[in-house]
């Protein structure tokens, strides 16, 4: 079907304001109509009986499977290994029996991440797959292809297809934690009941646009900038550095907060914006205790975080970015917002081509 712009300037843009539409779709795919439990096409898994799960992908879909190894080892308890398509595949990994393969991929046509499947399938590993195009080669080589739903993505840069993935991943990771005997009933619909809220919460982060297209004004200016993350929020810093990379072309890095002290602080000065990502969650104090270590430093730093986070963290940052309060749980999906804008402002302030980055392709089809 032709897909145009619907009014927005890019397609980015428009799929940047389509999330909390296609979430909807996602959810109401997934999710009973009383919002009980979590219904998966047949044959479905027996996640009782997973032993380990091992997680493949590239680029953008290999951050979604970042995030989603903290859900599976943190509520389902089970073991997950994750890494790029391209490594794994030489890597020649011995597999044990109960290993369920995982492929994440927009496109469902990553030449990597085909042949990783392919790899798996040789060693007669039961293949599940995330994707956003449902008559693709993984969609079709795969047991169980579950769809994202996201609908046509253009813009290089992946956004819906992204948020679609991590909050099919949300839903995967509560029923195999239900399966599992790690949450009861009463705690799966408590947590699918704040899913089916994402996309109205989704909905108020994109508010942010304003203020982020004036902070973007000044990371336009900036030549290396810093991502901090802790815990699922790590993979966030991530994909905010990736998508500036991709589409603004300034050097971006992400690191785990913790993890500063052992090199990157070293590249700390006033000319280096660091973009902190913490939004009140277990893990806050210690976010916040690294960022103050930047600071200490003469560092800039962004906090992203949400209306408690700065009341006790925000005085003396360089600028605040507001967040939604949310179930910590489902803080990365929603913290993908920030992301996505201020790469997007970024760029446009940049004046680079948003939609068609330089030497990047929307799929990549060849190894
Ligand atoms: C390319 C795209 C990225 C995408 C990656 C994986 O690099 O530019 O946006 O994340 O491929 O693509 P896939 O279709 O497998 O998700």
């Amino acid at each position: 079907a032709h897909v145009d712009k619907g009014g927005y300037k890019h397609f980015m843009a428009k799929e940047i304001a389509e999330q909390p539409t296609v979430l909807q779709g996602a959810l109401a795919h997934y999710i009973n109509a009383e919002g009980t439990n979590v219904t998966l096409p047949d044959p479905g898994l027996d996640f009782a009986k997973v032993e380990r799960l091992t997680m493949v992908a590239c680029g953008t879909a290999y951050l979604a499977c970042m995030v989603a190894k903290y859900w599976f080892e943190q509520i389902a308890g089970l073991p997950v290994e994750v890494d790029v398509a391209s490594e794994f595949r030489y890597r020649e990994p011995p597999v044990t029996p109960g290993t369920v393969a995982l492929f994440v991929s927009q496109s469902g046509e990553t030449a990597d991440t085909l042949a990783a499947l392919r790899y798996m399938e040789g060693k007669a590993a039961k293949i599940v797959s995330v994707v956003n195009v449902p008559e693709s080669s993984i969609a079709r080589e795969s047991d169980l292809p579950l769809p994202i739903l996201a609908g046509t993505e253009i813009g290089v840069a992946s956004t819906k297809a992204f948020t679609c993935q991590l909050t099919t991943l949300a839903i995967l990771a509560l029923k195999a934690a239900h399966e599992r005997g790690k949450i009861s009933s009463t705690e799966l619909a408590d947590k699918l009941s704040n899913l089916r809220a994402l996309p109205g919460i989704l909905n108020l982060a994109l508010g942010i646009e304003e203020r982020s297209s004036q902070i973007a004004a000044k990371l336009a200016e900036a030549r290396d900038i810093l991502f901090l993350g802790r815990g699922a929020m790590y993979p966030l810093a991530h994909e905010g550095a990736l998508k500036l990379k991709e589409i603004s072309y300034i050097h971006a890095e992400a690191y785990a907060s913790g993890e500063l002290k052992h090199g990157p602080i070293a590249l700390v000065d006033q000319h280096v914006p660091v973009i902190v990502m913490a939004p009140t969650d277990a893990l806050f104090d210690k976010t916040i205790s690294n960022m103050q270590e930047v600071m200490a430093r003469g560092g800039k730093v962004l906090l992203i975080t949400d209306q408690q986070g700065a009341k006790i963290a925000g005085e003396g940052v360089w600028d605040t970015l507001i967040m939604p309060q949310i179930d910590p749980f489902l803080a990365p999906i929603l913290y993908a917002v920030p992301a996505q804008l201020l790469a997007y402002h970024t760029a446009i302030a940049k004046g680079t081509d948003v939609d068609q980055p330089r030497n990047l392709a929307k799929s990549v089809t060849v190894e």
